[in-house]
């Protein structure tokens, strides 16, 4: 990156490619080397570790406990976004935050008072992150933005990988940009579903700085990692 003489097209890539922090799902990697497959992503790249967590309740699949995460823990020192899929969610926040997540990212449907489990994140030391599903408005995380780190923006009704991207994401990630903006706190705006190289530029034009991706993360298997995730960063 170093070599890149400045100017042009290849000082903007260059630009966007440091902006741009890419979280793998590893809800793709192969499960039987679960361990590996997190070290192997970290090498390549990759920024944040997301962990998806699933109850077969909240959503229709069953996932990862804390004592995966706590297993896994130990094999990065990246952050781990672990967004949780589950409800009940509070008696639960406790047991992830036990087990090494750093960013806790929850559901506004998933208990009856959001920003009391915001709260419950922070004071656990976490960073505290709200995740909007296709169908929840923008307006549900504005009252407490003054409480979070993190908006994820889902781009795919949640529950498996290997979705499409639902456009109007888009113009959910612009709005969200702009609050973002005026409310002057570092809030990081993340999507989550369905994207590849395309829709990762569609979604970075809107606003958007963190870019989940399992799919378009581990396809390929390992060699073909560190390629996958620069492509997703919009290099070549
Ligand atoms: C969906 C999960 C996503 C999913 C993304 O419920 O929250 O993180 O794993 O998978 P891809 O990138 O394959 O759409
Ligand atoms: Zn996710």
């Amino acid at each position: 990156m170093n070599a890149t003489a400045p100017g042009g097209a290849r000082h903007g890539e260059q630009r966007m490619q440091q902006a741009v922090r890419i979280a793998p799902s590893i809800l793709s990697a192969d499960f039987a080397r679960l361990g590996e497959e997190v070290q192997a992503i970290t090498r390549a790249g990759a920024d944040y570790i997301h962990v998806d967590v699933m109850d077969g309740h909240f959503v229709p699949n069953l996932t990862i406990g804390p004592g995966v995460v706590a297993a896994l823990r130990g094999h990065s020192t990246l952050p781990f976004d672990v967004h949780l899929m589950i409800a009940p969610v509070d008696p639960y926040i406790p047991l992830f935050a036990t087990a090494g997540a750093d960013i806790l990212t929850i559901h506004p449907e998933a208990g009856p008072h959001l920003h009391r489990s915001l709260e419950l994140i922070r004071a656990l030391g976490k960073k505290a992150g709200v995740a909007l599903n296709p169908a929840t408005p923008v307006e549900t995380v504005l009252p407490v933005l003054d409480e979070i780190d993190l908006v994820l923006v889902m781009s795919v009704n949640p529950g498996f990988g290997g979705q499409s991207f639902i456009a109007s994401a888009l113009a959910k990630i612009k709005a969200l940009r702009r609050a973002i903006d005026d409310s002057g706190r570092a809030i990081d705006l993340e999507v989550d579903g369905g994207i590849t190289p395309e829709t990762a530029a569609a979604a970075l034009a809107a606003g958007a700085d963190v870019l989940v991706a399992g799919t378009a993360t581990f396809r390929g298997g390992g060699a073909h990692y560190a390629g996958n995730i620069r492509r997703l960063r919009g290099g070549s």
